[in-house]
């Protein structure tokens, strides 16, 4: 077996916040580190979702060149990514020849399929703009409550549904021109109806799907499948193999899913010797894995494998999609465009990436959505984080380097409460494989704190620093098994805060191959033997205090 994982492919319209790296690329990159960790052979793919109108205005906005703007915000998001340790095997653009070949080729054989038709429509075009405006990008006044700042797709004051030839006095959002006329114009459209029962099929027989998975693609078949636009008068966008479609592009949800490919066949092509397609295509012995917050399933349950399944060629689709509930800033949602929570570039000036990914997970909004509090971020990590595990080993470093010199202390065996450890580490490794296994993030983080508090247990009752006044073999029977504990620590944590297990590797000095070890290698606790040598790393982590907490909570707001 080898496992394809996918997370969401972010979109390229600035820095994400917290709550759209909890539902999608965190829990994947935590899975891909736990499955490499196990030997398993692993493709982590993601990349950045360019095209649509979003990117076009906020390149407007910054007056500059889409493809220009789009350049950047790639680098920044990816240089993000990689300082909270996202592990990629490949982050591409949808942007990228690969996506743009891949995605007219698609559109060619649902078109000799039989599942893609052509349609009049008419739209609202802007003569000062020079360009036809999507519904949301036309402003008016709402004819049931008289808001003035209507969108054409609906009223945010009463929530009713418009559409832009219901608003009093239209304007364009991009300019504010009343300059509208209406324009008919050539679009293609994909013939879901007429996958419905192949798509119905393909969910029904995902039995071991989550429930919220499960539930949000059944809502829609139940709710009947409609043909569905996909091209867009734009110009940033993969441009329609088709006459009289010269001017067209297709619609950004069509070509974004298909950039999962595309970001493999850039992957492929970077190196040699790496097979791509069999990662994708006739790939039965490929376990594939998707991750995305629960706005993005219909999209993944519903229409991605409709164009798999209409291009009548074996492509892989997914066996598992971890779908994710929301995570709220104070009860209310994190907002991109009304800035409201914490972007990704500020999280990382306020705790370093490893807090952030321990929290979140500890937070993860699995079975239903959760809240993103500051107390409840500084709860885990001084805790948790910083007691419970960082004090643990420091303590237990320092005392030994102090007393004893940087190595591992000779003399004593082993005894009924090492053996008592050794079982509770065994249990609770296997627990968190377990979890790990089956993607419940939550319980997996639950399951290491446990496992740190096992050690502070254990030297609670062992008292090494008394110990070493009256009996000095039994003392250096203790501090072999808790720097032994420490190297657990290190590789059963690696997943959840890769930056820390790192710095661990370093002061116990192991091996490459011990820096290799699965956890239930790592979890014997004789490994390390007397002699060996270590250094007192800094501490790991950092409290925050109550007045740093009112600074936070002052600065980003609360309620
Ligand atoms: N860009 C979308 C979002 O942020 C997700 C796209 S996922 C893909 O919600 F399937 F299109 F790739
Ligand atoms: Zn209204």
């Amino acid at each position: 077996m080898r496992y394809l994982i996918t997370s969401a492919l972010p979109y390229i319209n600035g820095i994400k916040h917290l709550g759209n790296l909890v539902g999608s690329m965190l829990p994947a990159d935590v899975y891909a580190r736990f499955l490499r960790q196990e030997r398993e052979e692993v493709l982590y793919i993601c990349a950045t979702d360019e095209h649509g109108t979003p990117a076009e205005i906020a390149a407007l906005e910054e007056g500059l060149d889409v493809a220009e703007f789009c350049q950047r915000q790639y680098e920044r998001q990816a240089d993000i990514y990689q300082q909270f340790g996202l592990s990629f095997d490949h982050f591409g653009r949808t942007s990228a020849p690969e996506n743009h070949e891949l995605t007219q080729h698609f559109f060619q054989q649902l078109e000799a399929n039989g599942f893609i038709q052509e349609r009049d429509i008419s739209q609202i075009y802007s003569l000062d703009d020079q360009r036809f405006l999507p519904d949301r990008y036309i402003t008016g006044t709402c004819p049931h409550c008289g808001y003035e700042k209507a969108r054409g797709d609906q009223c945010e004051n009463c929530t009713k549904v418009l559409s832009p030839t219901d608003l009093l006095n239209p304007r364009s959002t991009i300019s504010g021109s009343t300059n509208l006329e209406v324009r008919t114009s050539k679009h293609i459209y994909l013939l879901l109806d007429k996958l419905s029962d192949e798509i119905r099929q393909w969910v029904e027989a995902q039995t071991h799907w989550p429930q919220l998975t499960q539930s949000i693609a059944m809502k829609w078949l139940n709710e009947g499948l409609q043909s569905r636009g996909i091209s867009r008068d734009l110009s940033w966008g993969v441009p329609i193999p088709k006459e009289g479609f010269e001017n067209k592009v297709f619609y950004v949800w069509f070509d974004a899913p298909i950039g999962y490919i595309a970001a493999t066949k850039a992957w492929g092509e970077a190196e040699p010797g790496r097979d791509w397609e069999s990662w994708w295509k006739n790939a039965e012995e490929v376990r594939y894995t998707q991750f995305m917050a629960k706005d993005n399933l219909p999209f993944h349950t519903i229409m991605w494998p409709a164009t798999i399944l209409g291009s009548r060629e074996p492509w892989k689709m997914a066996d598992y999609i971890k779908g994710f509930n929301w995570l709220n800033y104070y009860g209310g949602k994190f907002s991109t465009s009304s800035k409201r929570g914490v972007f990704l570039d500020q999280a990382l000036d306020i705790a370093p990436a490893d807090c952030w990914r321990y929290v979140l997970m500890a937070n993860a909004p699995e079975s239903s959505d959760s809240a993103f509090t500051w107390e409840q971020f500084q709860k885990p990590v001084n805790k948790e984080l910083a007691d419970n595990l960082g004090n643990f080993i420091n303590r237990i470093l320092k005392f030994t380097a102090s007393r004893l010199g940087n190595t591992l202390p000779e003399g004593g065996t082993p005894g009924d409460l090492e053996a008592e450890l050794q079982t509770t580490c065994d249990q609770l490794v296997k627990k968190l494989r377990d979890h790990l296994h089956k993607m419940e993030f939550r319980r997996a983080t639950e399951t290491l704190n446990a496992l740190w508090t096992a050690g502070n247990q254990y030297i609670d009752v062992r008292a090494p620093w008394a110990l070493f006044k009256t009996d000095k073999d039994e003392a250096a029977v203790v501090i072999r098994t808790c720097i032994n504990l420490i190297r657990l620590y290190a590789i059963a944590s690696a997943p959840f805060i890769p930056h820390a297990a790192e710095t661990l590797y370093d002061a116990l000095k192991l091996t490459d191959e011990e820096r290799h070890h699965t956890m239930t290698e790592a979890a014997n606790l004789t490994i390390l033997a007397a002699g060996r040598p270590f250094e007192v790393p800094a501490p790991l982590f950092q409290k925050l205090d109550d007045d740093r907490l009112a600074e936070l909570m002052a600065q980003f707001g609360g309620e």
